[in-house]
């Protein structure tokens, strides 16, 4: 079976590239950079140098796929749903022309909305455009990566995060690497056809404050959380530079999820994972913080 992982450096992929290489699989990883792939992981995958926003590339790299784990990749540019509509074309095009039969992809919580919630109504469109191209497609609607924190360590050195949302408003939070386990499990599994959604939810709800608390006890540091008016968060990402379409789509995914809604995807035995917000905070954040 050959099997091929987008974004293999990334918080999930470069996981995911390990288990499968622990499964006895000689993964095809679709990289711009192979650089950016440690020398000993480089010696146990085959490259496809792809940029996945390049439908062409992509074809042309997912020739004789049987699976592939579909990332669509963080926006760079000033137009994120854009960059997110370029990457929902290649993927169904990996299928379509590529003749993958069967997509494994990143998702989120919140895409079931469609449309409202900033960057994930890209990956919204990714699902919707899988769902036409024909394959088997598994949609793995992800919680809060605990690695999202690693974009707040100013912040957090500082000794307190700003939010959007309630700060005793619960969400999942997951480890990357418990998403890369469900996916590995579903890339190598036979036992699953059609049209599939699965939450990775994580080992539990947790709060911003309790995240806070969390977070503080394991990197040893005084750490707090408040919410703040959405115009001063605009205000402040316009400062940094940030374009009006980027502000939406970074904004939406918090204010999105205030008007009661509700996941399709209940927290059940199969949607939660083990790895807890705390083990990761000691053993791989507190060291970055230097
Ligand atoms: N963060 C969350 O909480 C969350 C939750 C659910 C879903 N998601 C979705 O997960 C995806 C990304 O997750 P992430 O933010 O954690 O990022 P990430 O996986 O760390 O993504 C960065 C990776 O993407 C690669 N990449 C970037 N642009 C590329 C391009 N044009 N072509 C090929 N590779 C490219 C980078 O490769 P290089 O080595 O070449 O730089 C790097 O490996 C997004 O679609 C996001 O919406 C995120």
């Amino acid at each position: 079976m050959r099997i091929a992982v987008a974004a293999p450096t990334g918080h999930v992929g470069r996981h995911l590239v390990s288990i499968l290489i622990r499964a006895g699989v000689r993964p095809l990883v679709l990289s711009r950079d192979p650089a950016g792939l440690a020398s000993d992981i480089r010696a146990e995958v085959d490259v496809a140098v792809t940029d996945l926003l390049d439908g062409d590339a992509v074809v042309e790299a997912v020739s004789g796929v049987d699976s592939l784990y579909w990332v669509d990749p963080p926006p760079a540019g000033d137009d994120p749903l854009a960059e997110y509509g370029l990457a929902a074309a290649s993927a169904a095009r990996a299928v379509t022309e590529g003749g993958v039969g069967r997509v494994v992809f990143q998702s989120s919580v919140g895409a079931e909305k469609r449309h409202g919630v900033g960057e994930i109504d890209g990956l919204a469109a990714t699902e919707v455009a899988l769902d036409h191209a024909g394959a088997d497609v598994l949609h793995l609607r992800c919680g809060y990566f605990f690695t999202n924190l690693e974009y707040q360590l100013d912040a957090i050195r500082a000794g307190m995060l700003q939010v959007l949302i309630p700060v005793d408003k619960p969400m999942p939070w997951v480890s990357p690497r418990d998403i890369a386990e469900v996916a590995a499990g579903r890339l190598l599994s036979k036992e699953w056809s059609g049209r599939q959604v699965q939450a990775v939810h994580g080992p539990a709800d947790l709060t911003w404050r309790q995240v806070a608390g969390i977070v503080s006890e394991a990197i040893g540091r005084p750490l707090d959380v408040e919410r703040i008016p959405e115009e001063d968060m605009r205000s402040a990402m316009r400062g940094l530079g940030m374009s009006a379409a980027g502000v939406d789509s970074l904004v939406g995914m918090s204010t999105g999820f205030l008007d009661g809604f509700e996941p399709e995807q209940q927290r059940s035995v199969r949607s939660t994972t083990p790895s807890s917000l705390a083990a990761w905070a000691y053993g791989e954040f507190r060291p970055l913080l230097g």
